[in-house]
C-alpha cells in the first residue's frame, strides 16, 4: 500500500498565497510513486488550484462539502460541484464535529455523498481527552466509525481512507499532548478489528489508516512506523513549506 501525505491547511491562506505555496512544493518534490501526497486548501482555491496541479506528484483535496447535490442550501458546496475537481475530501474533522456541529449522520451522509461523486472521503475520528480519561475511546471508536460508515456498500469500503485524530493531540487544541505510538497502535488495531468485522478481513485490509495531531518532521518516522499506520494526516506543520516536504522525504525513507 502506498504512505498517504495529507496536509490539512484549514482556514489559512488567500487564494493567491495557496497558489505560490502548491508553485514551490511542486518544484521541490519529485514524482514519488509510492507516496501519495494530498493537499487539501480552503474550498475558494480547490478551482484554481486544480488547474494547477500536476496530478502525477500530488492530489488536490477539499475539507469539506454538503451531502446534497443541489437545492436550497445557502452557503453550501456540493460534491457534484466538487466532481473531476478534486480527488479526496477531509469528512468529520473534529473541528466540524465540536465547532460546527456535524453528527454521525450528517457525516455518513457526506461519505456516501462523495463516494457517489467519485471523491474518495478521508473520515476522521478520535477520541477528546475526557472520553479518553473517562475510558470511552473504543466506544468511541467504534461509534464514529460505524456510524461515518453506515451508508458505505461492502464493494465501495476500498473506496474510504480512515484518519485517526486523537482531538487531545491536534496541535491547535489547548494543552494538546503528543500521542505515544503506543497509544496509536492500540487505537488502529482496533480500526482494522471494527473494519474486519463490518467488511471482512480482505476488504479491511484494504482501507488505509492515517494518524493526525501535531505530526511534523521530526515525529513523522516514528509515527509511520507504528504497525497498521499507512500515513499521516498533518496540520500545522503542513503550513511551512519545508516541514511539509521534509514530511514527505520520510515517507519515501520509511516506505522504501
Ligand atoms: P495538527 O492538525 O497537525 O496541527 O495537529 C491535524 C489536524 O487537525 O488534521
Amino acid at each position: 500500500m502506498k504512505t498517504y501525505i495529507v496536509g490539512n491547511w484549514k482556514l489559512n491562506f488567500t487564494v493567491g498565497e495557496a497558489s505560490i505555496y502548491l508553485h514551490k512544493l511542486l518544484r521541490k518534490i519529485p514524482n514519488y510513486r509510492d507516496v501519495e501526497v494530498v493537499v487539501a486548501p480552503s474550498t475558494i482555491a480547490l478551482q484554481p488550484l486544480s488547474l494547477q496541479i500536476d496530478r502525477h506528484k500530488m492530489k488536490l483535496c477539499a475539507q469539506n462539502a454538503f451531502y446534497r447535490d443541489y437545492g436550497a442550501f445557502t452557503g453550501e458546496t456540493s460534491f457534484s460541484q466538487l466532481r473531476g475537481m478534486v480527488d479526496y475530501v477531509i469528512i468529520g474533522h473534529s473541528e466540524r464535529r465540536y465547532i460546527l456541529g456535524e453528527n454521525d449522520k450528517m457525516i455518513a451522509k457526506k461519505v456516501a455523498a462523495a463516494v457517489r461523486n467519485r471523491v474518495r472521503p478521508i473520515l476522521c475520528i478520535g477520541e477528546t481527552e475526557s472520553e479518553r480519561a473517562f475510558g470511552e475511546t473504543a466506544d468511541v471508536i467504534r461509534d464514529q466509525l460505524t456510524g461515518g460508515l453506515s451508508e458505505v456498500a461492502d464493494d465501495d469500503i476500498e473506496k474510504i481512507v480512515i484518519a485517526y485524530e486523537p482531538v487531545w493531540a491536534i496541535s491547535s487544541v489547548k494543552g494538546a499532548k503528543l500521542a505515544s505510538p503506543d497509544e496509536i497502535g492500540e487505537v488502529v488495531k482496533l480500526i482494522r478489528r471494527v473494519l474486519t468485522d463490518i467488511y471482512g478481513a480482505k476488504l479491511a485490509e484494504k482501507v488505509p489508516v492515517l494518524f493526525g495531531g501535531s505530526v511534523n518532521a521530526s515525529n513523522a518516522g516514528a509515527y509511520l512506523m507504528i504497525p497498521g499506520v499507512n500515513g499521516l494526516l498533518v496540520g500545522g506543520a503542513s503550513l511551512i513549506l519545508s516541514e511539509f516536504a521534509d514530511i514527505i522525504e520520510v515517507a519515501k525513507k520509511v516506505s522504501q
